[in-house]
């Protein structure tokens, strides 16, 4: 009887042990990387309100498989996405700080829509982007900061938005950097001296801007 008992007790110990391991087993599925840029994309269509011509249609919850969405090209063997070329898409609205979630991003292009508002300071977390083409859009603020972390980037092009403040002294740390576009915008403050640290520059356009003395072009 008691054998029995020591017996029943023990796999109910055992039992309890084992829910107690595979509870936190099962909630675990929640956020691998996959999961974590389609969540991204979808934050980033939330703030877009005008689509006219259904670019983002496709990008929806009913749609799992993120990589065939439109504008978007994942890296095959992680399938994590690595650009996001939403040009000319007509679209309005602003850009999603959950870009900087996208931590496999090597081009971002936004060229030539109506995004309004601040560059999300999030996209300074995005380690492997090698191009930032926002051009013709209305993007206001000043240009991050946090965008001269991204170590790796060979294009910056925010020409042609509402940029204000100064270019960033940082400017000098993005080493790989070869084209250098920030022509109209409403920029002030001169041209810092440490763009001449870029020594794998080839193009720099700045004209158009509110540079009140010294280099206008
Ligand atoms: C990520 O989790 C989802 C379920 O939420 C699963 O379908 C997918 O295979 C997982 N991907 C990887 C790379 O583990
Ligand atoms: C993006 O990452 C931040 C911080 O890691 C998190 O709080 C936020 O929920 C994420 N956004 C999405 C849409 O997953
Ligand atoms: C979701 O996207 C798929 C294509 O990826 C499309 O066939 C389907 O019609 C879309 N659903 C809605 C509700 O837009
Ligand atoms: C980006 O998308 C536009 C419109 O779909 C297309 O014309 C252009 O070729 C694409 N650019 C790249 C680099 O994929
Ligand atoms: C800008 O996008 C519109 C569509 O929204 C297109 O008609 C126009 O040709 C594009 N302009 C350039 C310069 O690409
Ligand atoms: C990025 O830049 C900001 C401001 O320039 C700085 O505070 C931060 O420590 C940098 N590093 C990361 C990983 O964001």
């Amino acid at each position: 009887m008691s054998a029995k008992w020591l017996l029943f007790f023990r796999s109910f110990l055992f039992l309890t042990h084992l829910a107690a391991f595979s509870t936190p087993i099962h909630k675990a599925p929640a956020l691998n990387g996959t999961n974590v840029d389609r969540l991204a994309l979808l934050a980033i269509k939330s703030m877009i309100k005008g689509d006219p011509q259904g670019i983002l249609t496709s990008w929806n919850h009913s749609s799992t498989d993120f990589c065939q969405w439109q504008g978007v090209t994942c890296s095959p063997r992680h399938q994590r996405v690595t650009d996001l070329n939403l040009s000319s898409g007509g679209l309005i609205g602003t850009l999603s700080p959950s870009v900087g979630n996208l931590s496999f991003l090597r081009v971002i292009q936004l060229f030539n829509n109506s995004f309004s508002s601040e560059i999300p300071p999030e996209i300074g977390r995005l380690f492997r982007l090698r191009q930032l083409r926002l051009a013709y859009n209305s993007f206001t603020g000043n240009i991050p900061a946090t965008i001269m972390n991204c170590s790796n980037l060979q294009v910056l092009n925010l020409g042609n938005n509402n940029l204000v403040g100064k270019i960033p002294d940082a400017i000098g740390s993005l080493s790989m950097l070869s084209i250098l576009a920030l022509p109209s915008n409403i920029l002030q403050g001169g041209i810092p001296p440490e763009i001449g640290r870029l020594f794998s520059l080839q193009e720099l356009y700045l004209f158009n801007n509110c540079w009140k003395s010294g280099l206008t072009s």
